[in-house]
């Protein structure tokens, strides 16, 4: 090939990359093994919800549904399923039966308008494990400002929580004490995520506060862990 037909077929060859980079190139497997198997036929209902699942597998399929969805579908419909307005909001499809068709739908097959590919089908390259899983972190993203009201509240426990995590690396021994403040704390953090607000209708958000309360024991690491949580809730929800 002669250098100059070398590059015509050069950049030929990196359009026709670009375009297909838009369908499927940029596609990154999510691994589900850790939820419950769904078998070959497509589900027209969100299996993992805590009511149907059970409140573990829902936590594992929030977890990975979280990765999943940051690294395939963050790039048009925003970070934390938050949108920044180049496709649609989805943390507003209600999530419930009506919700989880059009939701399964578009999964399986993307979008196209004019014959340009929009959003590619994701339901061969991904599976459906990893939709339900992805549907399931949607759905419990909490609604914008759900956090407002206890802002003032999680930042002392968060500032309390900080407290007793420098108590306990400095080699605290009134263990007793320190666990009853911790079980309070504890307490005060289900409270709040009982109480937060998603914008699909889900019972239960996924927040600073269920993260918060999920991850706090009385031992060093589960108090600073807890204390983290809240220190990046805070800040992403201003
Ligand atoms: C290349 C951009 C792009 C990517 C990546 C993408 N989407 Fe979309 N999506 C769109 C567009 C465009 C639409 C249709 C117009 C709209 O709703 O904004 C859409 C629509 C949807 C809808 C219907 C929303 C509604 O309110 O009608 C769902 C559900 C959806 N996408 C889920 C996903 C999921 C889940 C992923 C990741 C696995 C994903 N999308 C990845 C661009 C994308």
């Amino acid at each position: 090939m002669k250098p100059k037909n070398f590059l015509i077929f050069l950049a030929v060859a990196l359009a026709a990359g670009q375009s297909f980079g838009h369908s499927d190139i940029g596609t990154q497997p999510v691994k589900t093994d850790a939820l419950p198997d769904l078998g070959e036929e497509w589900l027209e209902e969100n299996p993992y919800r805590a009511e149907a699942a059970g409140e573990e597998v829902w936590k594992t399929a929030v977890e990975i549904g979280a990765s999943g969805y940051n690294q395939n579908c963050a790039r048009c419909h925003g970070l934390e399923a938050v949108s920044g307005g180049l496709a649609s909001d989805l943390r507003f499809l209600e999530a419930n039966l009506d919700g989880d068709e059009w939701y399964i739908e578009r999964f399986r097959h993307g979008y196209t308008q004019s014959g340009v590919t929009k959003m590619p089908a994701y339901g061969e390259l991904l599976g459906q494990k990893a939709a339900w899983a992805i549907r399931t972190y949607i759905e419990t993203r909490p609604d914008d400002g759900a956090l407002d009201e206890f802002r003032d509240q999680l930042a002392a426990i968060r500032d309390a929580l900080t407290k007793i995590a420098e108590a306990l690396a400095a080699g605290a021994t009134a263990y007793a004490d320190i666990s009853a403040e911790v079980n309070a704390h504890k307490a005060a953090l289900s409270k709040v995520a009982g109480q937060v607000n998603t914008a699909s209708g889900a019972p239960t958000a996924d927040s600073a506060a269920s993260r918060a309360h999920g991850s706090l024991d009385a031992s060093a690491d589960g108090v600073a862990k807890a204390a983290e949580f809240l220190t990046v809730g805070l800040s992403i929800a201003q």
